[in-house]
């Protein structure tokens, strides 16, 4: 072990991470030489100060109000215009070849009990589409429609970026140019005893990490070259979206062109909350600026407060769809304008001094994330858009109820009939039906395009590739 590091640990208290550092093999012992050196130990003695002196959720309610502008979902003529109008000016924007499209994907989808990338959930409801396919099939439609290429920077981590990376290149890449795609690694941070503030150890030779969170993006982006490439191209914004949702439009032109219009450097998606107890981050007004309040941090009484008009004062629900500025971003990927850190406490497995191994039952550790969202009060102009939860969020979080598979998949196939009957098609209301987004964006582009003969059938592949054995 490097002296200087040994000297670090023991200047910051961390040297039990050597504890067994004699009965390691050389391998391992490289493998932790360079988990010990990936810490920033200054930055992670001011993150165990804050978790020891605040509790997990510190938010005071007093500094919370509800959400004072955002543009709504046209309801009159004049707002239909305006909602046409800038889909326009969105559509100038993507011809410019100004947007590329971040995927955050680095979670590991416990929740849904799923044991792979969550990406490679197979949810279109009649040819197991992916979710990676449906955001690649997307990208590969606009690009081709606007004659430019668009970026799409997808961010693994450790425990999702291998099988990703094989995955994607088994499918070559659902045909998207190779080099228009960036696989990024986003960092981790140690985990600390909830009482000595010590790093645990997994086992001998492993610090117990974890993931920084999706504000970890920044960071892993800057050192990935990103923002340069993005520079190098002529990118000034960055569509972002989250792995579980496949209704997302992905780079909607309506939201670009509401955002330059509106001159924002931040632009959030938002549905209204199908519940006071949805379990979804709120926009609202934190301290006097536009933020977004996660659901674990709303008091209940706050989250079940309506208006004189019956609406949730806290009514609009984050679905994790932004538009972020390529300028914006560069400057709180650095230094003192880094995003804050959000301290959790969780139980995590770890060996003591003595070698034994524990999996509490109870929380013994705290754990550092980042939340790409803390932007938002950072931004000039942060504008909140709002969207129709049929048509744009219906992810796959659960393995059973509402954001589960089952849930998602009947919302997918009421769409796609939705999209028929708007497009004028009369189809078996029992059919199931799937879209490919290489033949549709949206309603319009189905027109006049098909045949009875091809719509008839219990199952309709509508995709440009899809032969008999699809059907
Ligand atoms: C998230 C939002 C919530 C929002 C909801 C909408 C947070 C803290 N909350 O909740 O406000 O209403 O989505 O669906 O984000 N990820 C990484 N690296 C990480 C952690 C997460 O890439 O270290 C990715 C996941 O792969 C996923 C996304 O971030 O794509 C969201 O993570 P998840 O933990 O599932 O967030 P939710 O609790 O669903």
């Amino acid at each position: 072990m490097d002296s200087n590091f040994k000297n670090l640990l023991s200047q910051y208290d961390q040297s039990q991470v050597l504890n067994f550092w004699e009965q390691l093999s050389a391998d391992q012992q490289r493998g932790l030489e360079s988990q010990i050196q990936s810490i920033d130990y200054e930055e992670l003695k001011g993150l165990i100060n804050q978790a020891f002196h605040k509790s997990e959720s510190s938010i005071n309610p007093d500094s919370i109000s509800p959400l004072q502008n955002s543009i709504c979902l046209p309801e009159n003529e004049k707002d239909r215009e305006k909602w046409a109008h800038a889909r326009e000016r969105g559509h100038k924007i993507l011809d410019a070849g100004k947007v590329a499209a971040v995927l955050v994907a680095g979670g590991q989808g416990s929740r849904l009990g799923f044991d792979h990338p969550k990406g490679m959930f197979p949810i279109g409801p009649v040819t197991d589409r992916t979710l990676f396919q449906i955001f690649f099939e997307q990208l590969l439609a606009l690009s081709n429609r606007h004659g430019v290429r668009i970026p799409y920077f997808i961010m693994t981590s450790d425990a999702t970026h291998e099988e990703t990376e094989s995955f994607l290149q088994e499918h070559s890449w659902f045909g998207y140019p190779q080099e228009d795609v960036f696989l990024f690694k986003q960092g981790t941070m140690p985990a600390v005893d909830d009482k000595t503030g010590k790093i645990l150890l997994k086992d001998p030779s492993t610090i117990a990490m974890s993931p920084d969170g999706h504000g970890g993006m920044l960071k892993a982006m800057q050192r990935a070259n990103l923002f340069e490439e993005m520079q190098k191209r002529g990118i000034d914004y960055l569509f972002y979206h989250q792995v579980d949702n496949p209704c997302v439009s992905m780079c909607d032109p309506a939201m670009f062109g509401f955002h330059e219009e509106q001159g924002a450097e931040i632009s959030t998606k938002v549905v209204a909350k199908r519940e006071p107890g949805e379990k979804v981050g709120v926009l609202a007004e934190f301290d006097g600026k536009q933020s977004i309040i996660e659901y674990s941090d709303l008091l209940e009484e706050m989250a079940q407060d309506y208006d004189e008009t019956g609406r949730l004062k806290y009514w609009a629900g984050n679905i994790a769809i932004h538009i972020m500025n390529r300028s914006l971003l560069e400057q709180l990927a650095t230094g003192d304008s880094r995003l804050p850190v959000h301290v959790a406490h969780k139980k995590v497995p770890f060996v003591d001094d003595a070698g034994q191994q524990h999996s509490p039952d109870e929380p013994n550790a705290y754990k550092f994330e980042r939340f790409i969202f803390d932007a938002i009060p950072r931004a000039k102009n942060p504008l909140v858009i709002e969207t129709s939860r049929e048509e744009e969020f219906n992810p796959v979080k659960n393995a059973e109820g509402n954001d589960s598979p089952a849930s998602s998949q009947a919302a997918l196939l009421a769409r796609a009939h939705r999209w028929m009957r708007i497009a004028r098609y009369n189809c078996d209301e029992n059919a199931k039906i799937e879209i490919s987004p290489l033949i549709a964006l949206e309603p319009h582009d189905l027109e006049n395009q098909f045949t009875d003969s091809e719509l008839a059938g219990a199952k309709i592949v509508l995709s440009p590739n899809s032969g008999d054995d699809e059907k």
